[in-house]
């Protein structure tokens, strides 16, 4: 089977109805670990979680777990089960989201065979039973194709896949000047949720729903959003605001009314409480001091300049260097790209906010989802962070996050409504959902978008 997708740059302008199937049908869900997770590129953890020789941490998706080790030369991936009657090698604690340690070597507690960390056997136990028939190909760990960008470990279950570099085109590209390889986590989570994966990133993959499920957002500035395919991935932003030069503008919501100085201060303060994303305390700061800065009548875009420069310059000063990005990229670049098929990064020079949803089981009505924000920290005084189990509650998640929160198992519920007829994604706002289903279809043999029908809208 090819999944190879060419990089169609057609932009699915038309609208269009998704069928449900890929969202509620059991069958679908369990045909998606053959067709799908097996055969796409993973972000599966980030490179500076294995620090040292024999750090490992292990990736769960469905029925296969990866262990992803570092070695003296390079990052491995291997398949996590022992050659010898198939017990899992290293195992999950109970509750955790993944195992992770440090190791010389891997030993399989059922009879005891040890692997080095390349993987080879070192060790079986009364191998000559065998009568010479245990070669290295039948008693190694069984390894997995793995890369690294962004500072993320991708690995990719099909052994004949396109190498990551091809299937993340044209990601790469776009976010290379972003350094994201650069910055570390502030805080990462996850849950169970009662949706499938799907439900939980189409509630970050567009800005339609921000107006009505973020109201408090419409105080700062209304920004229109845009949404771009882009092959198997995808990217949304905001349109240039009258007056100013950088998508950033609208991500950050430097609004036209009122006095810029105070509505960007404001909305960094209620960021910062509200949601603990999209900023940090430098920008968080320098907005607080941006009424003492700049004069009153100051206009909206010499605000958003003088506060990014004076931001980058205060980051500076205590050691930590944004990068420059041509502005023109920035605003090409939008505010986030979704990576197909299960997840986002939100970009930006001094931090990032990514979300990604994987499958809990074969209940389509279930999904393992995780949020994780990045900084750039001094060096050295980067935090130590742990992946924190969270229900989908404003205590544990923050209010906005909870605002996203709150539509998932309800629209989970909704689809399987005998009234319902498929989600209409807006073909302006919502295309990256269209995008997936489009792309999943390619995958999964079934499940394509189709033009609304007239007596369907
Ligand atoms: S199953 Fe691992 S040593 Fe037997
Ligand atoms: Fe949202």
């Amino acid at each position: 089977m090819t999944n190879r997708i060419t990089n169609i740059e057609d932009t699915l302008t038309e609208p269009v109805s998704i069928p449900v199937e890929a969202y509620v049908s059991e069958s679908y869900a369990r045909a998606e670990r053959d067709r799908l997770w097996r055969q796409v590129w993973l972000q599966a953890g980030r490179v500076e979680e294995l620090t040292e020789v024999g750090s490992y941490i292990t990736f769960e998706i469905l029925d296969d777990s990866i262990i992803l080790v570092r070695t003296a030369e390079q990052i491995r991936a291997f398949h996590n089960v022992c050659p010898h009657r198939g017990r899992r090698l290293v195992d999950v604690p109970a509750g955790a989201r993944n195992a992770q340690g440090q190791r010389s070597q891997f030993f399989c507690g059922y009879h005891g065979w040890k692997f080095d960390l390349d993987g080879r056997n070192t060790h079986v136990p009364h191998k000559e039973d065998w009568q010479n028939k245990l070669d290295s190909a039948c008693t190694g760990l069984s390894s997995v194709k793995v890369d690294t960008w962004g500072g993320w470990i991708w690995i990719n279950l099909n052994p004949d896949c396109e190498p990551l570099q091809d299937y993340l085109h044209p990601v790469t590209t776009m976010l290379d000047p972003f350094e994201l390889q650069n910055m570390r986590f502030r805080w990462r989570k996850w849950g169970i949720f009662d949706c499938n994966w799907k439900v939980a990133l189409e509630a970050f993959n567009e800005t339609y729903h921000v107006q009505t499920t973020h109201p408090e957002f419409n105080q700062f500035g209304a920004f229109r959003g845009w949404a771009k395919a882009h092959g198997k991935h995808s990217n949304i932003g905001y349109e240039r605001p009258k007056g100013m030069d950088e998508n950033q503008s609208a991500k950050l919501r430097v609004g036209t009314n009122d006095d810029p100085r105070l509505s960007t201060a404001k909305m960094q303060a209620y960021t910062w409480e509200k949601a603990n994303t999209n900023t940090t305390q430098t920008l968080v700061n320098a907005a607080m001091r941006l009424q003492d800065e700049l004069p009153a009548g100051t206009p909206a875009d010499q605000v958003l300049k003088h506060w990014i420069e004076s931001a980058r310059k205060d980051d500076a000063r205590r050691g930590v260097i944004w990068p420059t990005v041509d502005p023109a990229h920035v605003a090409k670049s939008g505010t986030a790209w979704q990576v197909f098929p299960n997840f986002q990064i939100g970009h930006s020079v001094n931090n990032a906010l990514c979300y990604s949803a994987r499958p809990y089981g074969y209940d389509p009505d279930k999904c393992i989802f995780e949020a994780a924000v990045f900084e750039l920290f001094p060096p050295g005084e980067e935090p130590d962070t742990a992946w924190e189990y969270c229900p989908p509650t404003e205590a544990a998640w923050c209010y906005v996050l909870a605002q996203d929160f709150s539509n998932m198992a309800a629209v989970q519920q909704g689809m399987k409504s005998l009234g319902f007829k498929g989600p209409k994604p807006n073909p302006y706002m919502e295309r990256s959902t269209a995008n997936l289903h489009r792309n999943l279809a390619e995958y999964m043999g079934t499940g394509a978008p189709c033009p609304i029908a007239e007596h369907d809208q």
